[in-house]
């Protein structure tokens, strides 16, 4: 294996790895700092922030030559024999020189800026920075700019150019570049075509300064009150990691977590602004019974048994099984419901379709289908049934005839108008119908028992993507008061002892399902995949479908 020595340190590293400087140091413990470099986009080596020292050892004599100038590390290719300096006195003089020209311009208005306390300026001043200002400019207030769908503070920018990149080699749309020449150059963007695409929000987290502001979340919070939890994107089939961060269960805003096998650093617009709906007004929050003509508010601590006896004498049923319930939770109300009728059926819930999937240049793709786990669902529901998946455009007519009593509907939808009118007409003749659900809907408004559900971000639970990538996540923020996950009701249903344990169940699954069965080890924080497993493994269970 090539050797690299890094401040005095052997790293070993496999044969053809591609590293640079930076990346080398970091796999032993040593942090060089850069703006420019970021390692989802190509070099622009502008910043000079990483420069190291660099130089190589003679295999055959072990001496050390030495180049004679500082390299940038993020330019700096590191093969076998590589010998890479990073904290000489030269590389601190060289750092504190590069932070003192970035902030001769740079306006001193931390206390407003958005980025003050996630800020690499800021952090590498203390760091590296020197302790007095040489120059006698003192700029104190940045020109802001509409530059499209993010603000642009044109005083703050220090060129590293990460934005312009991005839109380059990543959107593909190339709406942001840089202007003028000199210490006159700027980011902007040509008239008439502003900033605007479906991912350009990453642009706001590729910023190392507080140069490019996210509109929605600017002047909201400071990031020093915010707690961040792992989270999955519940936008689309594709299932992207993503941070929650919240304050006090109010989340704030919704950034992109890597994980190279499903998003690598980014998210698209439509999941990060896509929150609010959590904390909208107008979310069931009580759950409720609708007699012959009065609406009865009822009390979590006698209602599931109370929903138990309903749905034993309602005869045959039927589960709707959303495409928005994690696994855990879609197996959870399928072994309820088979548990109470053996017979009853299993329908995968609506799932939403818009338009065609969204493909940009680097491969990054938005789904046209916007639900996070309709494959774990529809694998719940073969094994329930043998194979045979009931989609929710066939369930109207499996109402015809009366014969099913009984239905327990899972929704979980982010708007009101999820359902059509004609499907809701053959839900009025049931005997019971039991909704569960984010927001009121014309499903609802026939329910026996209305029942509020929990938000992406307020259960535990796994998604599997429209790649068979299975993530596991914990809950973020608590539900309003009156709103019990469904995973917690199914568990008291059940009867099982304790509180609701997704990761039992999970464990549950991996045994009984051979879908599933690499989820029974250790789930790491990037999930997952389901599918490679099992074809490996499982060959002869693939398939049965009708
Ligand atoms: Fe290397 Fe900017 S990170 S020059």
């Amino acid at each position: 294996m090539p050797i690299a020595i890094i401040d005095g340190r052997e790293l070993e590293f496999p044969a053809g790895e591609r590293l640079n400087a930076i990346q080398a140091a970091e796999r032993v413990g040593i942090q060089v700092p850069y703006y420019c470099w970021h390692p989802g986009l190509t070099v622009a080596g502008s910043c000079r922030m990483c420069l190291v020292e660099a130089g190589t050892r003679n295999a055959a004599t072990g001496e050390i030559s030495m180049m004679p100038k500082l390299v940038p590390g993020c330019n700096t290719p590191v093969r076998d024999g590589v010998v890479i300096v990073t904290q000489s006195e030269k590389v601190q003089q060289a750092r504190a020189m590069v932070e003192e020209d970035l902030l001769l311009r740079h306006p001193i208005d931390c206390p407003i800026c958005d980025k003050a306390g996630e800020c690499l300026l800021q952090d590498y001043h203390f760091k590296y920075g020197q302790d007095e200002r040489r120059a006698d400019i003192r700029p104190f207030t940045s020109r802001r700019r509409d530059v499209g769908d993010v603000t642009l503070f044109v005083d703050r920018c220090i060129l590293c150019s990460r934005c312009v990149r991005f839109c380059r080699e990543i959107s593909g749309t190339s709406e942001l570049t840089v202007v003028h020449r000199g210490a006159h150059e700027e980011i902007d963007v040509a008239p008439g075509f502003p900033l605007h695409n479906n991912l350009s929000g990453n642009v706001v987290d590729l910023c190392p300064v507080g140069a490019l502001g996210d509109k929605d979340f600017l002047y909201r919070q400071r990031v020093w009150y915010l707690k961040r939890h792992q989270g999955i994107c519940t936008g689309c089939a594709t299932g992207c990691s993503i941070w929650v961060e919240e304050n006090q269960d109010r989340i704030h805003r919704l950034k992109p977590r890597e994980n190279p096998q499903v998003n690598q650093w980014w998210i698209c617009n439509e999941g990060r602004y896509s929150y609010p709906h959590v904390h909208n007004d107008r979310r069931l929050a009580q759950p409720r019974r609708r007699d012959t003509q009065a609406v009865v508010d009822l009390d979590w601590t006698t209602l599931p048994a109370e929903l138990l006896q309903r749905l034993r004498e309602a005869g045959r049923l039927a589960a709707v099984l959303s495409p928005y319930l994690s696994v855990e939770e879609a197996y959870l109300l399928a072994t309820l419901v088979r548990g109470v009728d053996p017979e009853a059926r299993l329908i995968l819930g609506p799932v939403p379709v818009i338009g065609e999937d969204e493909r940009f240049p680097n491969g990054f793709t938005v789904s046209a289908e916007k639900c996070p786990n309709r494959r774990g669902v529809e694998e719940i529901i073969a094994r329930f049934q043998s194979g045979r998946i009931t989609t929710f455009d066939a369930f109207p007519s499996q109402l015809k005839g009366g014969r099913i009593g009984g239905v327990w509907f899972s929704g979980g939808y982010k708007k009101e108008n999820w359902i059509e009118d004609e499907k809701v007409r053959s839900l009025t003749a049931l005997k019971l119908l039991v909704v569960q659900d984010l927001f009121p809907s014309a499903v609802s408004a026939l329910a026996t028992y209305e029942l509020p559900g929990a938000a992406f971000a307020e259960r535990d639970g796994s998604y599997v993507n429209r790649n068979d990538h299975l993530q596991s996540v914990r809950w973020a923020v608590r539900p309003p008061y009156g709103v019990r996950p469904e995973g917690t009701l199914y568990w008291e249903m059940l009867g099982r002892p304790g509180l609701y344990n997704a990761r039992a169940v999970l464990n549950e699954l991996a045994a009984e399902i051979p879908y599933f069965h690499v989820a029974g080890g250790p789930v790491p924080d990037v999930g997952v995949n389901l599918k490679v497993n099992l074809l490996a493994e499982q060959p002869e269970e693939i398939g049965v479908r009708s």
